[in-house]
């Protein structure tokens, strides 16, 4: 049957986003009994216990809808970031709320501006909703914020920015930011999204980007995929102008977040003694890797998330199979036109050493795991 007639036009090119492979499917597919996935950027120790503990306790009430306006979270969240619960939108993931901003916002011929390489969702997004779709390189794998300026036009209406960036790793400091805001008109919508943002260290100059919500159109998004480590629930939060936030719940579904991602994320928040472990367990497995990576002679960008971009050279392809065939998943960068690029998620201390025992082993080099 070809649909090709009735289609949606903008969606007629689009290929569907490939995520990263599950690990069941290696598995499955390779015979393996043990399988490590650095490729996803989730949290190598499992869900926030506390999470967990709680979810035990709201199964009997499945067979009940969920709270449409996520009041009880909402209201955690509007305590933990000292904002009212008006100030938040919660998501189906905080990919929801990219796809929620276009969908509020985007009329026929406006323009979307969005860098590379950043998240793939915001350029796939944005085409479904028929957007004008402009690109700025980074420049040396960091976001070139007066290039962006220079691509505005009186047809811009959304800006996406990932701070830090995916796959990059790299930040917009506080300083960059507030020029490029401060030169920017206040009739362009910027999506500031924080995934990575519970992994930063806050001490440096990264932006307090919560400010520009009472003054500006400007949403910030979060997520408790990473450090909570509850991706599999798909769960997010947005932050805005309470008025920015009707425009967002005005086209949501009445269902948009289960109720058991609800209960979880509540909990997930107050499992501090998690979030600690987890940041530890983050940063020294990225100072680990990136020293590894430089005895091995491999070029890596330095990250501030939990994740590093690592540059392999020819036969990426080659390498990812050799990889995968002992156990260990990582993002081949092709799908992003990072030919010559891998992703790494850090990992547990084994998972880690793991894979620079494989890597020493492939490029035939002297490295003690
Ligand atoms: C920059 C960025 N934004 C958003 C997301 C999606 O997060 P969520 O699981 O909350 O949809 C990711 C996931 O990898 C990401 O890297």
């Amino acid at each position: 049957m070809n649909l090709d007639k009735l289609a949606r036009r903008t969606v007629l090119d689009i290929k569907p986003y490939v995520p990263g492979k599950p690990i069941q499917e290696v598995k499955r597919d390779l015979g393996l009994e043990e399988v490590y996935k650095m490729a996803s950027n989730e949290n190598p120790l499992g869900p926030s216990p506390r999470a967990v503990e709680a979810i035990k306790e709201t199964l009997g009430d499945l067979n009940r809808y969920p709270e449409s306006s996520c009041y009880y979270l909402k209201n955690k969240l509007a305590q933990f970031w000292n904002l009212n619960p008006e100030n938040f939108i919660i998501g189906n993931g905080s990919d929801e709320l990219i796809i929620l901003t276009l969908r509020a916002f985007l009329n026929p011929g406006d323009e979307v501006i969005v860098a590379h390489p950043t998240f793939l969702i915001y350029a796939l997004a944005s085409r479904i909703e028929g957007a004008k779709l402009k690109i700025v390189p980074m420049k040396n794998f960091k976001y070139d914020l007066s290039g962006v300026l220079n691509a505005v036009t009186s047809d811009t209406k959304i800006i996406f920015i990932a701070n830090p960036d995916n796959p990059c790793g790299t930040y917009v400091t506080d300083s960059e930011l507030d020029d490029f805001l401060n030169h920017l008109s206040q009739d362009v919508i910027v999506f500031i999204d924080e995934a990575y943002y519970e992994y930063v260290d806050h001490t440096s100059d990264f932006p307090d980007s919560l400010k520009y919500i009472h003054t500006r159109p400007v949403i910030v998004t979060r997520t408790f995929s990473k450090i909570y480590g509850l991706a599999g629930l798909r769960i997010g939060y947005g932050m805005a102008h309470p008025e920015f936030i009707k425009y967002l719940d005005k086209v949501r579904e009445p269902f948009n977040v289960n109720s058991v991602a609800q209960i979880a994320a509540l909990n997930a928040l107050e499992d501090g003694d998690f979030i600690h472990r987890v940041k530890e367990l983050t940063l020294q497995g990225r100072a680990y890797l990136s020293k590894k990576f430089e005895q091995l002679g491999l070029e890596y960008i330095n990250s501030v998330t939990n994740f590093i971009l690592v540059r392999i050279g020819e036969n990426v392809d080659k390498l990812c199979r050799y990889l995968l065939e002992n156990g260990i998943i990582v993002r081949n960068m092709k799908g992003w036109g990072l030919e010559e690029y891998i992703r790494v998620t850090i990992g547990t201390d084994i998972e880690n050493r793991k894979l620079v025992r494989l890597l020493a082993n492939y490029f035939k080099k002297e490295v003690e795991p």
